[in-house]
């Protein structure tokens, strides 16, 4: 152990850190129980992988976290033994599959403290939530001149569908800007607001920089204006205990890969008098109670907006997923991802020729940064030589690059099952990249 490693291992970490150059600390865990990250990952099979000889440092989470072997082993027994297609059949394994998928949504609604389980609509993912929110909520009430507030910090996903919607509708977006630590503007946020204001799109977790948005204090703003607040939550759902009531966002959109679960399947939660009112996103079998030619009727929440055949092994596998954080404990997950992200910003902070992109107050377990005289791709590349997988590039937000005045950067993201030992790694590997490059 390193001397920073040894006041981390200190049941009191967050007071000893105070004296560590670098490192934010807050009084938030004076004590806590010891977090056995080696017993986690024992769960994860594709963490022992040697990647051309040297260990596994998984650092890319942000872009998709692995998945544990309990949520492997549940989708081998939904596969094994419990697979048919839901909602249509009385036969054994169909009522089975639908039993357990609708299990699953009961588990999500828990896990964000939605208070009603017709308020979790399984899509695809957040890009897809993100989709159905502009489809049913921004076509049927947004109209031309009407704003929609979005930030700098927008990934991709929670932009083009709006400048689409903007075109079709000519409706405007409204930007929030950033400071150069990263943080939104929130004076700007307000002053954004007029009469013509009918929606917020914002991220509550920063997928390229790391920062924590003050979303619950935003969305009080807008509905202070009658307005409506859709929340990006792939980035803040894996990190950090989130709660749909306390937020009392209108809409709120994750993806399941980054929570330990399968791809090709995420959440919309949103409030049900608004999902009623909506217009659905895709027609289709499943979603309607009545079709003739005439007309067709509609099926009730949340199916109206699940239309074909759901990814069922999916949504399953994602209810196990949540079931295996839960047992963790999201509050014992962040306070462990805090640990390797202080220990990481307190080394690269000091680094010559590092600088770190993104110096928010406060922060999820996303690093990036950038290395003096040495693109971004290739420091991914030599990294990965060393076996540690970073994402390089814009990271899907484009303005917040213009914004900091870099092409791209290099992204360290943190998990649980991250160790500081792990940080080392990149950090040493960090070196190696400034040793070829000198
Ligand atoms: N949005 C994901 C990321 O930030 C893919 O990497």
């Amino acid at each position: 152990m390193n001397a920073i490693q040894t006041v981390l291992a200190a049941p009191s970490a967050r007071v000893l850190l105070a004296s560590v150059p670098g490192v934010t600390t807050t009084s938030r865990m004076p004590t806590r129980e010891p977090f056995d990250v080696e017993r986690i990952r024992a769960d994860f099979p594709i963490l022992q992988l040697q990647i051309d000889g040297k260990p596994l440092v998984y650092l890319d989470n942000a872009a998709s976290s692995q998945m544990p072997q309990q949520v492997i082993d549940r989708l081998v027994r939904y596969q094994t033994s419990e697979h048919a297609n839901i909602n249509r059949a009385v036969h054994y394994l169909s009522e089975t599959a639908t039993a357990e998928y609708e299990t699953a949504r009961r588990k999500l609604q828990r896990f964000i403290n939605a208070p009603d389980e017709r308020e979790v609509i399984f899509t695809s993912g957040t890009t897809d939530a993100i989709n159905l929110v502009m489809h049913g909520y921004g076509r049927k009430f947004i109209k031309a001149g009407d704003e929609i507030i979005l930030t700098t910090l927008e990934h991709h996903s929670n932009i083009v569908p709006w400048q689409m919607l903007a075109e079709e509708t000519g409706a405007k977006i409204r930007v929030v800007p950033i400071n150069d630590a990263g943080e939104l503007m929130i004076d700007e946020y307000e002053n954004l607001f007029n009469e013509r204001t009918k929606l917020v799109g914002v991220m509550q977790v920063s997928n390229a920089l790391g920062s924590i948005n003050p979303v619950k204090q935003m969305i009080a703003f807008a509905h202070a204006h009658g307005v409506r607040v859709l929340v990006d939550g792939a980035q803040a759902v894996p990190h950090l205990q989130v709660d749909v009531q306390d937020l009392d966002c209108d809409f709120y959109a994750f993806s399941g890969h980054k929570l330990c679960g399968p791809t090709g399947i995420g959440v919309l939660y949103g409030k049900a008098e608004l999902l009623e009112k909506m217009q659905p996103f895709k027609g289709g079998g499943d979603m309607i109670l009545s079709v003739t030619f005439e007309k067709t009727i509609y099926n009730t929440i949340p199916h109206k907006f699940e239309a074909g055949t759901p990814p069922i092994a999916a949504a399953i596998g994602l209810g196990a997923a949540v079931d295996y954080l839960s047992a963790i404990g999201m509050d014992a997950i962040t306070a462990h991802e805090l640990d390797l992200l202080d220990y990481a910003t307190a080394q690269m902070k000091y680094m010559p020729g590092v600088r770190i992109i993104g110096t928010a107050q406060n922060k999820a377990a996303v690093l990036s940064f950038t290395v003096d005289g040495v693109h971004p791709h290739d420091i991914g590349t030599l990294l990965n030589q060393e076996g540690v997988a970073v994402r390089t590039g814009h990271h899907c937000a484009q303005p917040v690059m213009q914004r900091l005045k870099v092409p791209a950067t290099s992204r360290a993201s943190f998990a649980f099952y991250n160790t500081l030992a792990e940080v080392d790694a990149l950090i040493a590997g960090i070196r190696s990249v400034q040793k070829v490059f000198a």
